[in-house]
Parts: structure tokens; sequence; C-alpha cells
């Protein structure tokens, strides 16, 4: 069943690739967010510098988020997606410089975002995947 919902959806992902916002991409998006986030959390927490890589990394991993709520037309969508961006790469720098206080702070800024958006966007369907709303 749920193999058949996984070809069913690829069959209409592609027939409105061109069409329709790439719901697809946004979700391969999301699944590397998650752990790269949470990873940079525990980073952030052990002062390890290498924290500024994954900062930037999520900053450039919304690039997909914000394109998909612009062709969905949803302003709210795009506007967490900019926070996000921005204070990813102000906490990428702020790791680079050593100041952990202010990087803990945009961190927060930053994942506050997820929610934000997850709380209007997100929808857990019954199946327990994850879908957009
Ligand atoms: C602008 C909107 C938006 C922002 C900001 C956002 N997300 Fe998401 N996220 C979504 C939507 C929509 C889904 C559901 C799509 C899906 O997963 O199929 C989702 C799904 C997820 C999932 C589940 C993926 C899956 O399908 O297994 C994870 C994990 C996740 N987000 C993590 C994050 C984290 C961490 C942040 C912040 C650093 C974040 N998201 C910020 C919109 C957003």
């Amino acid at each position: 069943m749920k193999k058949l919902t996984v070809v069913v959806g690829l069959i209409a992902a592609m027939g409105v690739a061109f069409a329709a916002p790439d719901e697809a991409k946004l979700r391969a998006s999301m699944k590397q967010i998650g752990p790269v986030c949470s990873g940079l959390g525990k980073k952030l927490k052990a002062k390890d510098a290498s924290g500024a890589a994954d900062a930037k990394q999520l900053a450039g991993l919304f690039g997909d988020t914000q394109k998909y709520f612009k062709e969905a037309k949803a302003d709210d969508g795009v506007a967490h997606s900019k926070t996000a961006i921005a204070e990813f790469k102000t906490t990428s720098k702020l790791i680079a410089a050593g100041k952990w206080d202010e990087a803990d702070a945009g961190f927060k800024k930053a994942t506050a975002s997820c929610s934000g958006c997850h709380s209007k966007h997100r929808e857990k369907a019954s199946d327990g995947s994850w879908k957009v709303k």
C-alpha cells in the first residue's frame, strides 16, 4: 500500500514538476536539515567550532524551502525561510569568531523559524509521515 502511494506520488510529482512547487524537493531538504540542525545544537553546547560549517550548510539548505513557498505563494513560509537563512548565516559567523553566547542566541532565532513554519505548514499524515499543508 505504501509502495503504491509512493509510485502514484512519484508519477504525480513528475507530471507537475514544472507547474507546481516541488514538494519532494522540500521534503528532501527537510530530511537533511533535521539531523544537521540537531548536530549543530550539540556542537554549540560543546563549543565545537566545526559547527560554523553546519550553520552555513543549513543556510544553504533553506534555499529550496524559500523557493517552494515562493512558488506556493505563501508569504509567511517565505518569511520563515528568510529568517532561517539569515540567522544560520549569522550563527555561522559568530561561531567562527568564537562568540558562543551570541551564536547560541542566533541558533535560537533560527530554530524558532522551524516551529513557526511547521505549526502552520506541516501536517502528520495517517501513516505517520509528514506532508505540507
Ligand atoms: C518555511 C517553512 C519551514 C521551515 C522554516 C522549516 N520547515 Fe521543516 N518542514 C516544513 C514542511 C512543510 C514539512 C513537511 C514536508 C515533509 O516533510 O514532507 C517539514 C518537515 C520537516 C521534517 C520532517 C521530514 C520528513 O519528511 O521526514 C523535519 C525533520 C524538519 N522539517 C526539520 C526542520 C528544522 C530542524 C527546521 C529549522 C531549522 C525546519 N524544519 C524549518 C517546512 C518548514
